[in-house]
């Protein structure tokens, strides 16, 4: 059952964060250098969080193709991460729309919207700057997911949104500090851990707020939709496709990734710091375990 944790005065907290965002924020199109030529021994993504890696798929590649599959790694995380932002931006503006604009929180949930707008300008940029397509989920998840700013609100809404952004942000946050990374990634990355900081902050006590007061049929309901886009986020970051830049069936690929025990514990290892907090909360429960193990974040 949901344990109550304390939480801070919702104005207060919303009152630091608009003073930080103020404080420190990147514009993507002047902080990046995008017309920086792309060093061609450096990986996009560390080796060892290649969705193959430790394969006999990934024996079988040259080095020049294992970089060349990281990049189309590193375009679908992006191409995905960004898909979900402008699910996540719609859901903040749902809510800005029910609530007092006059409130610290409300304009605080538009400066993150607006954070949002520019980290989807940045990584789109940088799709196109490494010359790969901006695969995103598969299709049929990207149709599903029109429906989340309409079913999704309360705790399972923040609670996903966390789910995306503390996912990503352990793999942006490893490869920032990793030199074997190519650089526009790695200033990509940096960019995107510190502005998201701010997000987690904000969208964790609004998970503990609203878990307050849920009654057992609702907290079915949340358990059941966070699972739910828990699991699409962690199944869509690699988009199958990815793997036929390097001569791999799709297919093929995709089924080994899924069995290999690198790539699972890479998902699990990223997802540790959100469920520990999902599951303190309470969030973490039936009738979405079986989702949230075939996603990988539970054993
Ligand atoms: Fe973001
Ligand atoms: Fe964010």
């Amino acid at each position: 059952m949901a344990r109550s944790l304390k939480v801070a005065d919702r104005e207060k907290t919303a009152e630091r964060l608009l003073n930080s965002s103020a404080d420190k924020f990147y514009d993507p199109e002047v902080d990046i250098d995008w017309a920086a030529p792309l060093a061609e021994d450096k990986y996009y993504i560390p080796a060892h969080r290649s969705s193959l890696y430790g394969t006999a798929l990934w024996d079988g590649l040259s080095e020049q193709q294992r970089i060349e599959l990281t990049k189309h790694e590193v375009a679908s995380v992006a191409s995905v991460g960004l898909w979900f932002e402008v699910l996540l931006m719609q859901m903040l503006v749902k809510a800005v729309y029910n609530t007092d604009p006059t409130t610290r929180h409300a304009q605080y949930a538009l400066t993150e919207v607006a954070d949002e707008c520019r980290h989807s300008t940045m990584f789109a940029r940088m799709v196109e700057r490494v010359g790969c397509p901006a695969y995103g989920p598969k299709r049929y998840v990207h149709q599903l997911g029109k429906l989340l700013p309409t079913i999704g609100y309360g705790p399972a809404m923040y609670g996903s949104i966390l789910v995306a952004e503390e996912v990503l942000d352990r793999m942006q946050r490893e490869a920032m500090q990793d030199d074997s990374v190519q650089p526009l990634v790695r200033m990509v990355n940096r960019i995107h851990v510190l502005e998201e900081a701010r997000h987690v902050r904000f969208a964790r006590e609004e998970v503990v707020r609203g878990m307050e007061t849920m009654g057992r049929a609702e907290l079915a309901y949340q358990r059941q939709l966070i699972a739910l886009v828990g699991f699409f986020i962690c199944r869509s970051i690699i988009n199958p496709r990815v793997y036929a830049a390097v001569g791999i069936d799709p297919k093929v690929g995709e089924q080994a990734a899924l069995h290999n025990p690198h790539y699972r514990d890479t998902i699990h290892w990223a997802g540790e710091r959100i469920m520990s907090f999902l599951d303190e909360v309470g969030l973490v429960g039936n009738p979405g375990m079986s989702l949230w193990r075939k996603s990988f974040l539970v054993r």
